[in-house]
This record gives C-alpha cells, sequence and structure tokens, in this order.
C-alpha cells in the first residue's frame, strides 16, 4: 500500500525521507518519488521500482531541501510508471496521496475546462491543480487546502507544499492513517509511524478530518469545520522501534521465530496465575453480560482466526458466532440484532473493509435505536480500529513487517481465546475446572510452539519436493480447517503456486477429481475426536496416487510410508491445536518461497495493510 513520508526542518531531510520511504517499503509498492522545496524551486525525483532507484537518482541530481515530501505508489490508477509516481505537481504545488479520490473523474473534467493539463493518469493530479486553483482566491496555502478538502469524496491521507511557502507542509487525514512526527525545531510526516523511528518518538495521531499546518516551530489542527483543536503528543515505547531483520534472512522467517515470545506476551497480559486478571478487559463486563451473540467480521489470515473462533464460542461457552468476510458484510446491510457484540480482528487496524464495515454498522444501529456492542482484536495500539470500537484486546506481537501474516495470525488465537473465557466467566458460562484447563494450556503453548520449530530443518527438507509443483491442497477438520485455509493462503501469497485450503470432509465432494500423483496433499492431523475421520480422507488419497504431507500429533499413530511423509507435531490440546499447527504450513510455505526465489517479504502484487478497498 502507498506510503507517505515528509518533512520541515532547518537542515536538508533529503535523506531523511528516503530512510522513511525504505522503513515503508514492507508496506507493497512500485514506484517512489520526493518533492524537496529549495529556493522557492520544487525540485523533483521519480523513479519506477524500488525506493534504492529513487536513492541512486537523488544521489546524482544532489537535490536537497529543508521542506518535502516523498512517497511509495501502489498502482491503483494509472500503471505503475514515472509519470504516475508521486509527488504530483500543478505549477509551483507538490502532493503525495494515499487512498483513492474517488470523484477525480469528475474533478478532472472541470479542471481541463479550466485550462489544466493532466501529465499522469492517476486520482492524485486533480488535488495539485485544484490547490492551484484556490490559491487564486485565498490568502494562504492553508486556507487554500481547506477549501479543497471538502470537495474530494473518497478515502485518503495527503502531504502537500508549495515553492512559495518553504517553512510549510500541510497534512491531510481524511480516511487514511497519517501521523506527525514531532522532532526539536522540525516536524515530520509518515503514513506509519515506523518511517520516522529513527529521528523521534514523540507524535501526534491525526484523527479523520483533521488538516495539520506544520513549520519548523509548530503544528496545528484544525477539524473539518476549520476550528483548531488540541491533540495529544503521545511518546512511544523504545521497543516498538525494533523494524530489523537481525540474524533472520527474511522479516518473515524473524517473526515466525518470534511466535513464542509474542505469544506469551499476549498470554501475559490477560493471565494471573491459573486465573483471569481481574482488569483484564473489566470495563467490557457489562456489554459482555448483554452479549447474545457474536459477529465477526475481518479479511486475509484475520478472518481464518475468526473462523477457529467460531468453534470455541460455541463449543466452550454455547455463544452464537457468525463470521464474515468485511469486504462482503459491509455492502450486505446485514440485519442488525440487539445485543450483538461485533468483533473486528486486524493486524494492522488500518483494512478499509474491516473498518468500513464497523462504521456501517456502527451508524445504522445507531440510526435504528439498537443497543449493539464492538470490540477489536488488534496488533496496533494507536489504529483507527482499536479508537472507534468500544472495547479492545491487543495482540502483543511487535511490529510486523513481512507481507505474510504469521505472529500476528497465532496471537490473534490466543487473544480470542482469553477473550471467549472472559466472556464465558462473565455469562457463567464456563465452568471453573474448564477455565483453569484451559488457562494452563494456554501458559504451556509458547513451549510447545517452540518445540514445533524445532522442526524447521525437517520441513526445509520437505519443502523441496514443492519447488516445481503448480497446485497444492491443503485439508483439515474442525478448527484445523480454518489453518487448512490458511496453509493455502501463506503458499500461494507468497510461492505463488495455486493452492487451495478444504475440510476433509468435502474432499468426496468435488477436490478429490484433482488428485493425482503430482498433486501435494497437505494434512494437519492433531489428536483430536476427528483424527479416524481424517485418516480415512487420507487413504482416498493415497488410493488416487496423491502424496501425502502430514503435519501429525506424534501421538497419533500416523507414521512415514511410501508416498507419505510425516512431520511429528508436538501434543497440545484439542482447543489449541490451531495455533500450533500454524508453525508447519508458515514454514513450508516460506522454505517453499525461498528455494522459487519469490521476493518473501513484499510478494508481488500484494500490500502489508489494505487500507483502500
Ligand atoms: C495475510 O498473510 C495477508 N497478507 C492478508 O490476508 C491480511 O491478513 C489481510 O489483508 C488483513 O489484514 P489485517 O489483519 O491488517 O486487517
Amino acid at each position: 500500500m502507498c506510503g507517505i513520508v515528509g518533512g520541515v526542518a532547518e537542515r536538508n531531510i533529503s535523506d531523511i525521507l528516503i530512510e522513511g520511504l525504505k522503513r515503508l517499503e514492507y508496506r507493497g509498492y512500485d514506484s517512489a518519488g520526493l518533492a524537496l522545496i529549495n529556493q522557492q524551486h520544487v525540485l523533483r525525483e521519480r523513479r519506477v521500482g524500488k525506493v534504492v532507484n529513487l536513492e541512486d537518482a537523488v544521489k546524482t541530481s544532489q537535490i536537497t531541501g529543508t521542506l518535502g515530501i516523498a512517497h511509495t505508489r501502489w498502482a491503483t490508477h494509472g500503471k505503475p510508471t514515472e509519470d504516475n509516481a508521486h509527488p504530483h505537481l500543478s505549477d509551483r504545488v507538490a502532493v503525495v496521496h494515499n487512498g483513492i479520490i474517488e470523484n477525480f473523474e469528475e474533478l478532472k473534467n472541470t479542471l481541463i475546462q479550466q485550462g489544466y493539463v493532466f501529465s499522469s493518469q492517476t486520482d492524485t493530479e486533480v488535488v495539485a491543480h485544484l490547490v492551484t486553483e484556490a490559491l487564486k482566491t485565498h490568502a494562504t496555502l492553508l486556507s487554500a487546502v481547506q477549501s479543497v478538502v471538502p470537495k474530494l469524496k473518497g478515502a485518503f491521507a495527503l502531504g502537500i507544499v508549495h515553492a512559495d511557502y518553504p517553512d510549510e507542509l500541510i497534512a491531510v487525514r481524511e480516511g487514511s492513517p497519517l501521523v506527525v512526527g514531532v522532532g526539536i525545531g522540525e516536524h515530520f510526516i509518515g503514513s506509519d509511524q515506523l518511517a520516522l523511528l529513527p529521528i523521534t518518538n514523540r507524535f501526534i495521531y491525526l484523527e479523520e478530518g483533521d488538516i495539520a499546518y506544520i513549520t519548523r516551530q509548530d503544528v496545528r489542527i484544525f477539524a473539518h469545520n476549520e476550528h483548531e483543536i488540541e491533540r495529544p503528543t503521545k511518546e512511544l515505547d523504545a521497543t516498538v522501534s525494533h523494524a530489523s531483520k537481525g540474524e533472520y534472512k527474511h522479516f518473515m522467517l524473524k517473526e515466525i521465530f518470534e511466535q513464542p515470545e509474542a505469544l506469551q506476551q499476549t498470554i501475559s497480559q490477560a493471565l494471573n496465575g491459573n486465573a483471569l486478571r481481574e482488569d483484564f478487559l473489566q470495563h467490557a463486563e457489562l456489554d459482555f453480560k448483554q452479549v447474545k451473540q457474536v459477529q465477526i467480521i475481518a479479511c486475509g489470515t484475520s478472518y481464518h482466526s475468526g473462523l477457529i473462533a467460531k468453534y470455541w464460542f460455541e463449543q466452550l461457552i454455547d455463544l452464537p458466532c457468525q463470521v464474515e468476510i468485511a469486504s462482503e458484510f459491509r455492502y450486505r446491510s446485514p440485519v442488525i440484532v440487539e445485543h450483538t457484540l461485533y468483533v473486528c480482528i486486524s493486524q494492522s487496524g488500518e483494512t478499509a473493509d474491516t473498518l468500513a464495515a464497523l462504521r456501517d454498522t456502527q451508524k445504522r444501529a445507531k440510526a435504528k435505536g439498537l443497543h449493539i456492542s464492538s470490540m477489536a482484536i488488534c496488533n496496533v495500539a494507536t489504529s483507527s480500529m482499536i479508537r472507534e470500537t468500544d472495547h479492545h484486546l491487543l495482540t502483543l506481537a511487535g511490529p510486523e513487517i513481512g507481507v505474510a501474516s504469521t505472529k500476528a495470525f497465532t496471537t490473534q488465537l490466543a487473544a480470542l481465546m482469553l477473550f471467549i473465557l472472559k466472556i464465558g466467566q462473565v455469562q457463567g458460562k464456563i465452568a471453573e475446572h474448564v477455565l483453569t484447563k484451559m488457562i494452563e494450556d494456554l501458559w504451556h503453548c509458547p513451549k510447545v510452539l517452540l518445540n514445533t520449530l524445532q522442526h524447521n530443518a525437517e520441513i526445509l527438507r520437505l519443502s523441496e519436493l514443492f519447488v516445481e509443483k503448480q497446485h497444492c491442497l491443503f485439508l483439515g477438520r474442525g478448527t484445523n480447517y480454518p489453518i487448512a485455509l490458511e496453509g493455502a493462503l501463506k503458499l500461494k501469497e507468497i510461492s505463488y503456486i495455486h493452492a487451495e485450503g478444504y475440510a476433509a470432509g468435502e474432499l468426496k465432494h468435488g477436490p478429490l477429481a484433482l488428485v493425482d500423483n503430482d498433486m501435494p496433499v497437505v494434512i494437519l492431523a492433531p489428536k483430536d475426536d476427528m483424527l479416524d475421520k481424517l485418516k480415512s480422507n487420507m487413504e482416498e488419497v493415497q488410493a488416487r496416487g496423491g502424496e501425502l504431507f502430514v503435519f501429525a500429533d506424534e501421538h497419533s499413530g500416523i507414521a512415514e510410508k511410501d508416498r507419505q511423509h510425516v512431520v511429528k507435531v508436538p501434543s497440545i490440546s484439542h482447543w489449541l491445536s490451531p495455533i500450533i499447527y500454524s508453525i508447519p504450513v508458515q514454514l513450508l510455505s516460506y522454505h517453499v518461497a525461498v528455494l522459487r526465489g519469490t521476493d518473501v517479504d513484499q510478494p508481488r502484487n500484494l500490500a502489508k495493510s489494505v487500507t483502500v478497498e
């Protein structure tokens, strides 16, 4: 997804902007650019491809400046070309933009009639021309921008500079995240605070509709109605700044191996010995008491964790639970039932579809006078989702940089289980001994996860057998059916091998037709009530010449044989097995992708945080 960095300082900021863009590379992009204001001129460089291309261009042209904006672009309107890369210029204005201007065609037609010439296919360029036009009737850059923003429809963030205003950076947040980094005698903007961590740990988080007027000495923020408002400056804990690969070849591998610790952190916030902490989600108790059903809304991997939670909600605490992909939910106008708890699951907390589904539900419930409550399970404490829900539970996974979600997923599962236990306790629907046993198992989980990671070398060997394959099936049952979906998603997103996840019971209803001796079939086989049925499914695959790759409980009785490879997974309570069985599918996908030579951390066409529809 696109990234914005900008700044105003006394020193040359070109290196700071480039470094900021590099720190946003993980979000996925296809071109990069920057514009600097120097002696009342706009100096611009843009390049297709990686930020390092832009860096080389800036070194060659030696452009410098104390005010500037920079951008990584993930193409939405118009191809990934240099002409379409940001910043976009109009006369003496330069603009960078994240998100989408939905009414840009209409605006563009009017601007063309007024004589403006467009040099790109983007929606962004209209903003630059609109500011130029507005400056004909407005005395300041700020008031010109304030007059332009209400004309724009869509969800966006903007960074704007002008050659005649060499100490003014204007930032707009309207549906797409933007933070202001506070320095001493200098200020910066970033679409993710990560971009600015080398220069500051003090941030002002802009709210929807905010327009920030930023100079070297000052940050002034104006709301929709143009009234100046105060936003607090927050200081970040130094630990969030760890965003390097360390000893690992890729962020994804590092993040896979960080899972025991991430899990431990997530669990520790809620537990005290073999009980839930008294203050854990205390503020939500009243809502939890009244909850009659749960609706989970999420996308991608986060949706898969929701699917697992459905089994837990219904089997463990007898509470009805529905799960739906946010992009479908938001356009379906689902019936709102009073006392439903809407749970948004998201690593980033900025996923456009999930946020839109939440906002739409809140709006419709309010209009109908229905009491509902909302909850976010999220990895980013400062995200929009956390701010806009009634309650939240953080997954303490630390920054996840690899596009393929790993530690965010397993910590989401742990967080969901903790939150289910809490509702069960509040509603008196979970026996004390079941609660105690579950907590005991949760504490044990990081250790089991660590032991599962020990199978890395074995999984690497198996991955060699996938390198030449075109297709792959993943099968599981019960709570490991969503792990089959997740395994398939992981494999396709980073290795580009076509993969499908199925409930093993569905095999005979279609996918069995695909099985031949060139089709690897990955089986998730924890020791649970469904194991015998799963073994029958394995027979069905073998009988058709399929090659089995089985991740099986060490006591499952499943052994290696011809065309049946087995990795023994340490035993765990059947409730928590999806957390553990995530590990082998993550490792398998990772190694296959590395062997196939793909860009593991930034797979093609994908973005880490999908902040546009
Ligand atoms: C997973 O590996 C993905 N890259 C993707 O499916 C992701 O989970 C999805 O885009 C949702 O993101 P979120 O958790 O930040 O909302």
